[in-house]
């Protein structure tokens, strides 16, 4: 893999994360969990290349993104879909999803991605809010959240961006 700028990624970021999926990954190499993401963003704040991420409390995955200061979202441009539709489905609190879905999990220094990950951003969390209901200014939004569950957003410096090709 090459390291490029964010600001040459050849996709929009929107069709990135809605169409073709990621994988959140947090964690370091020795104990991470991975899961299916299709919401979030890349962007801009407090001078930084960032992204948004957003993790419902009774993911397994948030407590590696508490525990750990670095997270990776890992894109195989539409690519890997059957691999995230388990990561997505299925909680690493019961699941091998490596062993599942066959994805092998690569270090990128303190943090993880994947052999078969076409676009990695590495990033390093900044802050994090939970959402709450008072903040919805359309009433269309509750209806994402009849359990109660609302996400906690994750900005994240993105420190690299790495190509397959
Ligand atoms: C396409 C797709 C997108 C998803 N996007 C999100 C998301 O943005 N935030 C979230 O909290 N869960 C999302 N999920 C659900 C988690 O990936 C799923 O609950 C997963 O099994 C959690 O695994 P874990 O318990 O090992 O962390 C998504 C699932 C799919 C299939």
């Amino acid at each position: 893999m090459r390291e490029i700028s964010v600001k040459d990624l050849q996709t929009s970021p929107v069709k990135m994360i809605a169409d073709d999926w990621a994988l959140l990954t947090a964690g370091i190499p020795s104990d991470f969990n991975t899961m299916t993401v299709s919401w979030g963003g890349v962007g801009e704040l407090w001078g930084r290349d960032v992204v948004f991420v957003f993790v419902r409390p009774q993911r397994y995955t948030r407590e590696f993104m508490e525990k750990y200061d670095r997270f990776t979202l890992s894109f195989f441009d539409g690519g890997c879909k059957a691999e995230m539709g388990l990561c997505g489905r299925k909680s690493g609190r019961d699941t091998d999803k490596c062993a599942e879905t066959g994805l092998v999990p690569v270090p990128f220094g303190d943090a993880v991605s994947f052999e078969s990950a076409k676009t990695v951003l590495v990033c390093k969390k900044l802050a994090k809010w939970d959402l709450t209901p008072d903040g919805f200014l359309d009433s269309s939004i509750a209806a994402n959240y009849a359990a109660g569950d609302y996400h906690r957003m994750y900005v994240g410096a993105i420190e690299h961006v790495y190509r397959a090709d």
